[in-house]
């Protein structure tokens, strides 16, 4: 495997292989020295187009902790600014060494016309592209729920709800590739403006409201971002309507099964699609997504660039 462009691209067997290399890694940064020396020698470039904290910072520390060299290359800071191309971008860090590129970049497909129209041999990474897809995300979200539920990597009978701005959300479109693949039950619900056709092809069960969502009992909450910078200038937004309809409030948690997870992948809108006390709730996985993003980013950098096939 060279590049990790979409869900897509894993079979089940392959997406298993890196959630249980990710729990390899998770014992790795539980230790005192928490590095191996795997990808010593080796250049990872985080190129951002976007802004990004967790994703940003998780790639770095993983790729350090496997002893590569990293760079952080984000827009402000590079030609892009200047207007150089994402083809002349992508062959100058490979002749400058780079041997995986992450990309996060604001156009659906940037990541696959990087590494599949032939420009570099360099492994390339989607970090997320526009509302395409993240990858990476989908997986420390099963790695989430894997460890939680002890699941042994069959989601057979796990109940996943997915709920909001659907519509420019590539964390929403990887996870129901990854869950779906995994076997759990995939429902999702939001405003019917931010609801993108074609979800039932993928396998996933829509519901009108959140409480009529939550009246199936999910075993896991996803909460997304609300994405105001994706919404075009014509689609109204309420924030208040916003938070009535489709926040997880205080009153909604009592809804929730005492067994189930609260996950969001932030950045995390309190008040708007996500309460302080659904935040805050003992049920809340949010800083266990974030340090399992830091294990599946190891292990993926691992299994693209360390050798393995
Ligand atoms: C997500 C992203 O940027 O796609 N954040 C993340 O990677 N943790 C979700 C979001 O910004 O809504």
């Amino acid at each position: 495997m060279k590049n990790l462009l979409s869900i897509r691209d894993l079979s089940k067997d392959k997406a298993i292989e890196l959630l249980s290399s990710s729990n390899e890694m998770s014992a790795v940064n539980r230790r005192a020295i928490k590095t191996l020396p795997t990808l010593r020698g080796k250049t990872v470039v985080n190129l951002f187009y976007e802004n990004s904290t967790r994703t940003r910072i998780s790639f770095e520390i993983a790729a350090k902790r496997l002893g590569a060299d990293v760079i952080n290359v984000s827009s402000e800071v590079s030609s892009a600014s200047k207007g150089e191309g994402l083809k002349d971008t992508a062959q100058t860090l490979e002749a400058l060494g780079a041997d995986a590129i992450v990309l996060r970049h604001p156009m659906s497909g940037a990541a696959h016309a990087m590494a599949t129209r032939g420009w570099i041999s360099s492994s390339v990474i989607n970090a997320g592209d526009g509302r395409h897809e993240h990858p990476t995300q989908a997986l420390l979200d099963a790695l989430t729920i894997n460890r939680h539920f002890d699941a042994g990597c069959d989601f057979t009978g796990l109940k996943v709800l997915i709920v909001g701005d659907l519509l420019h959300s590539r964390v929403a479109r990887s996870n129901f590739l990854l869950l779906n693949l995994l076997g759990a039950t995939v429902i999702a619900t939001g405003p019917k403006e931010l609801m993108p056709t074609g979800f039932s092809e993928m396998g996933v069960t829509l519901y009108e409201g959140l409480d009529q969502a939550l009246e199936q009992k999910p075993d896991a909450i996803m909460m997304l971002r609300v994405q105001k910078e994706r919404m075009q200038a014509d689609v109204a937004f309420s924030a208040s309507n916003y938070q009535r309809s489709w926040s997880l409030t205080e009153e909604r948690l009592g809804q929730l099964k005492p067994a189930s997870v609260i996950m969001h992948p932030g950045p995390m809108n309190r008040g708007l699609e996500i309460s302080n006390g659904a935040a805050e709730d003992s049920r809340s996985q949010v800083l266990e997504q974030v340090q399992n993003g830091l294990a599946v980013r190891m292990a993926v950098l691992h299994h693209l660039l360390g050798g393995q096939s």
